[in-house]
């Protein structure tokens, strides 16, 4: 088994698909990351793929990786530190799963296992066969998804989960579990932070929050304003992803000149046709 840590060559990515992943827009986002900084910030990680996209390319950089979703988090620190257990109940779910995957997902999603190996292994057979690939729960905290419509699903992507265990192993990477403030209590002139919280709706009638789990509504966009300007004084780089929506442009309008309107795909609607495509913000002070 300790052999097989050594054949790992594959780049590290999502393990999960999340809600407002930014896996689609990495190509845009690369070119307005710094060139240097000491530190690198994502405050509202979900899947991580920016942070994946980043680290192996930046070398000498410490990484200080959180979210305020605790069974997120518990994934990532569970495939750093026991990465082999969980291989194996995944491998365990997936023959299980190709029996009869209709009864066998809703058996999984109703339980509610108390281990931590058990429990993130949950996670991630449900994010691999729920329709859409989407980690979403109700408003009482119940993942709600149903299964979705994979021949095959790959539900025990092995080398991708070993790749990020060894990763996550690095002492430089720092994962926790916090809200966004918290978070970046320590930032100081040099560092990098990265902000993707969940979008502002773009109108009344949008309701963006119902499935990202967490209510962050229009408060937290102005803490998170707040948060931005206060950095700023300090002398911290910041890039933030947000809807284009008016209440983000008059929020953030003394930082006009920052503003880059994008293209974006949004894969969120189950009716395909809806799939297109849309503009959305990164707000920088760079
Ligand atoms: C748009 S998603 C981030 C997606 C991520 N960039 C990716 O590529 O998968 C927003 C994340 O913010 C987290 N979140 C919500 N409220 C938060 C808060 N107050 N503090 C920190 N994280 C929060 C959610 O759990 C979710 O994972």
């Amino acid at each position: 088994m300790k052999q097989e840590y050594r054949l790992i060559s594959s780049t590290p990515k999502p393990f999960v698909k999340w809600a407002g992943g930014k896996r689609q827009l990495l190509p845009v986002i690369a070119n307005h990351i710094p060139q240097r900084f000491e530190r690198y910030f994502e405050p509202f990680l979900g899947g991580g793929a920016v942070f994946f996209n980043l680290v192996l390319q930046e070398k000498d950089t410490k990484w200080m990786l959180s979210d305020l979703n605790s069974d997120l988090i518990l994934s990532y620190v569970t495939i750093r530190d026991r990465v082999d257990e969980l291989i194996s109940t995944l491998e365990a779910h997936a023959v299980n799963y190709f029996k009869n995957p209709s009864s066998y997902y809703y058996k999984i999603r109703e339980s509610n296992p108390k281990g931590q190996i058990e429990k993130v292994s949950r996670l991630v057979f449900l994010n691999k066969t729920c329709f859409n690939g989407l980690y979403r729960v109700n408003s009482k905290g119940k993942f709600n998804v149903p299964l979705g419509k994979y021949v095959n699903p790959n539900i025990v992507n092995k080398e991708n989960l070993l790749s990020v265990s060894k990763t996550l192993q690095s002492k430089d990477i720092s994962i926790k579990c916090q809200d966004f403030e918290a978070a970046l209590k320590n930032t100081s002139s040099g560092d990098f932070v990265y902000l993707d919280p969940p979008y502002q709706p773009v109108s009344d009638t949008a309701n963006f929050t119902s499935y990202t789990n967490g209510n962050f509504g229009y408060d937290d966009q102005k803490r998170l304003f707040a948060k931005f300007k206060s950095l700023d004084r300090k002398g911290v780089k910041i890039l933030l992803s947000n809807s284009k929506s008016e209440k983000i442009i008059d929020l953030f309008h003394e930082f006009a000149d920052g503003i880059v309107e994008i293209n974006a795909n949004r894969f969120i609607n189950s009716v395909s046709q809806r799939r297109t495509g849309h503009t959305e913000l990164l707000i920088k002070n760079y």
